[in-house]
Order: structure tokens, then C-alpha cells, then sequence
């Protein structure tokens, strides 16, 4: 596995690879992070992983100076599952200038976790868009994990007509249900223990909405009430459409999303359900 640590190494690695599937990351990698390097694999196309932890996607007062930064350990796991070059460039190599031209996204990036952490999507789009110009993918992967990143980055390779195949991974879950994150890191042994109880709540909210019904505002109160009973901040929860449109009760399949505060550490998980989902 080549480790290229610049655009300059990159183009070289390039010019060998001209076609490639696309893993971004920002280090720290666990099983959820490998499951889509192996996902990639399957397209036949040398695997490209990039490492790079990107300062415009967080917002004052977030993680990004304590963000864990695991960088031989995330080489060794992208050896193991196979990925053929990691791009893991320096901050002067993604932002030469200070960044003054920026993805303008839509009002989907102003809801959800948009709505609590203003800049956000703008952040990742941009640096997201950076990398697909200096990668130039076939073929990209991204985890249902972050839902609401998936959709923006699908439709702005849509509506910016991105000669890429965007694909979407599944979530990958320790074996009581939490969905794995960089984050988890972050929990006591206790909060760890508690950790669980978001996806279960969603989870409920799935089961009931595959069984009928639709009383949409009932179903989100009662889950934010059995997680602000056992002490957590719930920033939101939200049942919507897989688009991430408003539901409505003649529709058939939803997606439940969740974020809530454990302590200091923030957590966020959806749920689909219905046909073919
Ligand atoms: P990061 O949080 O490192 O995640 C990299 C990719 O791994 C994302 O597509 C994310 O959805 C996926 N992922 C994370 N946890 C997962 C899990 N448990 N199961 C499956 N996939 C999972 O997301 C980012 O980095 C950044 O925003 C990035 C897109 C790299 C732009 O900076």
C-alpha cells in the first residue's frame, strides 16, 4: 500500500491508478470505516482511502483540535483490508490559501444536525469536492452512518453532474446495537454501557412505523422522553422520508434520525424501515 502524503505523490499514484474507488475518512478508523474499503473493493478498482481531518467541517468549540489522530494504526487496518494507496495530505496541501470559495448547500444542510451545527455541511461539502478534484473517482463510498452527509454529498454529485458513482455502505454495529464511531472513544465506561439506548429508541420507532402507524409527533415524544429519563440531551430526533423530506402518513418507508449528548460526547444514528429498505 502506497502512503501519499501530497497532491504531488497523488498525481503520480495517479497516473499508474487512472481509474479508482474512493473511501474519504478522517482517520481513527474502525470496522465501520473497513466495511466500506471493502465495499469498494468490489467494484474491481484499485481502492484509494483518504485520512485527512478536516477543520472547515467543525464548528467553533467542537472536537477538532482532540479529534484522535491514529495514523499507523489506520495504515495497518488499510493494508489488512486491501486498499491500494492511502492520501493522507497536510493541511497546506488542502488549504495552500485560506479557503475562500465554499459549497453552497441546500436547506436540507440547515436541518437535522445542520440545525446544531451551523457550517457543518458547508465544511464537508467543500473539502468533500476537493478531494473528488485531486482523486478523481470512479466511484465513492460513504456510510448510511452520517445519513443526512450521504444524501448532500449524493445530491450535489447529482445536481454538480460529478462523473462519480456515489454509493451508500450500511451501518456497522457493536454487537449491543451502537453504531461504531470515532466518538465512542470519547465515553466512560459508564456513558459506553448507556450508549446503546439511542439506536434502541430509534429502533422502536421503526418497529411501530412498520407496523402502522402514524402518529409521527407521539412516536419522536415518547423516545425523547425514555432518553432524557436516563440523562441524556437529545439535540433531535426525527422520523422523515428517505429523502429526508417531511413525512406523511400515506408513506411507506421512513428513515428515523437522532442526535443526543452523552455527557461531552455527541452521537448521532438513523433507523430505515419499510419495503425494500
Ligand atoms: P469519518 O467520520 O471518518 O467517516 C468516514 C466514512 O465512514 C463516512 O462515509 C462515514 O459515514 C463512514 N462511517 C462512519 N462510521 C460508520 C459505521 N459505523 N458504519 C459504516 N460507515 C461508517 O464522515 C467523515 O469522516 C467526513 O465528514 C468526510 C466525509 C471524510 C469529509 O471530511
Amino acid at each position: 500500500m502506497q502512503i501519499l502524503r501530497s497532491n504531488a505523490e497523488l498525481s503520480l499514484w495517479k497516473a499508474a491508478h487512472p481509474d479508482c474507488a474512493f473511501v474519504p475518512t478522517m482517520g481513527n478508523l474502525h470496522e465501520g470505516h473497513i466495511s466500506l474499503v471493502q465495499q469498494a473493493r468490489l467494484s474491481g478498482l484499485p481502492v484509494i482511502a483518504s485520512i485527512f481531518v478536516n477543520p472547515l467541517q467543525f464548528g467553533a468549540g467542537e472536537d477538532f483540535e482532540r479529534y484522535p489522530r491514529t495514523f499507523e494504526a489506520d495504515c495497518g487496518k488499510l493494508q489488512s483490508a486491501g486498499c491500494t494507496a492511502v492520501f493522507a495530505p497536510a493541511l497546506e496541501d488542502m488549504y495552500p490559501q485560506p479557503q475562500s470559495y465554499f459549497v453552497e448547500p441546500p436547506a436540507l444542510a440547515s436541518e437535522l444536525c445542520g440545525e446544531f451545527r451551523p457550517g457543518h455541511f458547508r465544511g464537508m461539502l467543500t473539502v468533500v469536492l476537493k478531494l473528488f478534484n485531486l482523486v478523481e473517482p470512479r466511484v465513492a463510498l460513504f456510510g448510511k452512518k452520517d445519513y443526512q452527509q450521504f444524501a448532500l454529498i449524493r445530491g450535489m454529485a447529482a445536481q454538480m453532474n460529478l462523473p462519480i458513482d456515489i454509493r451508500a455502505g450500511e451501518t456497522v454495529r457493536a454487537d449491543d446495537g451502537l453504531a461504531l464511531s470515532s466518538r465512542n472513544g470519547y465515553l466512560s465506561d459508564a456513558e459506553r454501557r448507556e450508549a446503546p439506548r439511542l439506536h434502541q429508541q430509534l429502533k422502536q420507532i421503526g418497529e411501530a412505523l412498520a407496523l402502522g402507524r402514524r402518529d409521527f409527533e407521539e412516536l419522536e415524544v415518547q423516545a425523547l422522553d425514555a432518553l432524557y429519563q436516563h440523562g441524556w440531551k437529545v439535540d433531535y430526533l426525527s422520523i422523515r422520508r428517505p429523502d429526508l423530506s417531511l413525512p406523511a402518513e400515506g408513506d411507506a418507508q421512513f428513515v428515523v434520525l437522532g442526535a443526543a449528548w452523552l455527557g461531552k460526547t455527541r452521537l448521532i444514528d438513523n433507523v430505515e424501515t419499510g419495503p425494500g429498505l
